[in-house]
């Protein structure tokens, strides 16, 4: 197969090009136009490998995407490209709605004139999404597929928005697409502005680590090689027009997550002048963040079979070893 993947030069983009041509014989086409959160010079190495194509372009320049796809005649489309940073979306939310929203319409647009006037009756497009969009849950429970959207965020709302436009044209349009919500990624090319490589480093730095006070908020963590793992699962073997919910198995407070990471650095790093935890400085939540959100995974599961592999602890582990091995990465700067 031919997989189109926009965004394949963001942290999850990496690690599914990297999957793809590793453990597959599938080509991989990448449309990213490179931010500043991109692992541009990881995904360059990749140039030299046959069967992958990188074009620098804007998923919102409609006529260079179109193009793109009439060249490279692409089987399956995996939409992995967005603004992605909640509370850049607070800041600027102009650029979530153009590439979140914009830039959704156009891949769905081409798509739909691209499957129409093909003979690849196996097409298939993939929205990847968040488990954001369903808003909060209380202390028990978690979020289902038939659960209602209930979006907190300019981030959230905007991805909320691709899901109903991608849904609208499988009934407007029957173009084949899935869609898959998932929980907080975390693992390597994770750019330092997020929470956990952003510990990690202040914690290599003995800087202070900022908290929200509603530290005892929980996420669902699902190390990033096992939502690879998915997204494959669902292009597999998903139900053309289902969505599907994807998380870690696990749920976790802030505040213990960023406790077992602080742990983890200074056991890797030994005598350390201070305990990393108590770098820990409370700063102001931001509106929008949900109390809990957990994902219930039984329909993958079902489905395709896929399960996550990864214990949150040895994730963890895993990522700080990655980081800590080169520091390079972590002293990036958001520009
Ligand atoms: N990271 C998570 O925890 C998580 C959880 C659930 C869903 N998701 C979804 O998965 C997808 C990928 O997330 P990520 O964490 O890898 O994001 P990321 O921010 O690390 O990467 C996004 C990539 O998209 C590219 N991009 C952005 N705008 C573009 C545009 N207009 N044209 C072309 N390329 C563009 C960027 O250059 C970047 O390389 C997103 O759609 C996100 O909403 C992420």
């Amino acid at each position: 197969m031919r997989i189109l993947i926009t965004g394949g030069a963001g942290f999850i983009g990496t690690a599914l090009c990297q999957y793809i041509l590793d453990q597959t014989d599938h080509d991989v086409i990448n449309i990213d136009n490179i931010s500043y959160v991109s692992n541009d010079a990881e995904v360059r190495k990749l140039d030299k490998i046959e069967r992958y194509t990188h074009y620098k372009q804007d998923i919102c320049d409609y006529h260079a995407i179109q193009r793109t796809f009439y060249q490279e005649q692409p089987d399956i489309i995996v939409h992995l490209a967005a603004e992605t940073h909640t509370d850049k979306s607070l800041e600027e939310p102009q650029n979530f709605i153009q590439t979140n929203l914009i830039g959704t319409f156009n891949m769905l647009d081409i798509s739909r004139n691209y499957y129409e006037n093909s003979d690849k009756d196996n097409f298939r497009f993939l929205n990847v999404s968040t488990n954001e969009v369903y808003g909060t849950l209380g202390e028990k429970g978690t979020f289902t597929e038939e659960d209602n959207y209930d979006p907190r965020s300019p981030y959230s709302a905007s991805k909320a928005g691709a899901d109903h436009l991608v849904r609208a044209w499988l009934h407007s349009y029957k173009l084949p697409i899935l869609i898959t919500n998932c929980a907080n990624n975390y693992g390597p090319f994770q750019f330092p502005d997020r929470i956990i490589p952003l510990i990690i480093k202040n914690a290599h730095q003995q800087k202070p680590i900022p908290i929200y006070r509603k530290s005892q908020n929980i996420r669902d963590w699902i190390y990033v090689e096992d939502q690879v793992e998915a997204l494959m699962s669902v292009i597999d073997k998903g139900t053309v027009g289902d969505s599907y919910n994807i998380g870690g198995g696990e749920e976790c407070t802030n505040i213990d997550l960023a406790h077992m990471v602080c742990d983890i650095v200074d056991d890797i790093l030994d005598k350390r002048p201070q305990s990393s935890r108590d770098l820990i400085t409370y700063v102001d939540d931001s509106p929008g963040h949900a109390l809990r959100n957990v994902m219930d995974i039984s329909k993958i599961e079902a489905d395709t079979g896929w399960k996550p592999k990864t214990k949150l602890k040895d994730g963890l582990r895993k990522t700080v070893e990655w980081y800590l091995k080169d520091t390079k990465y972590l002293l990036q700067k958001a520009s």
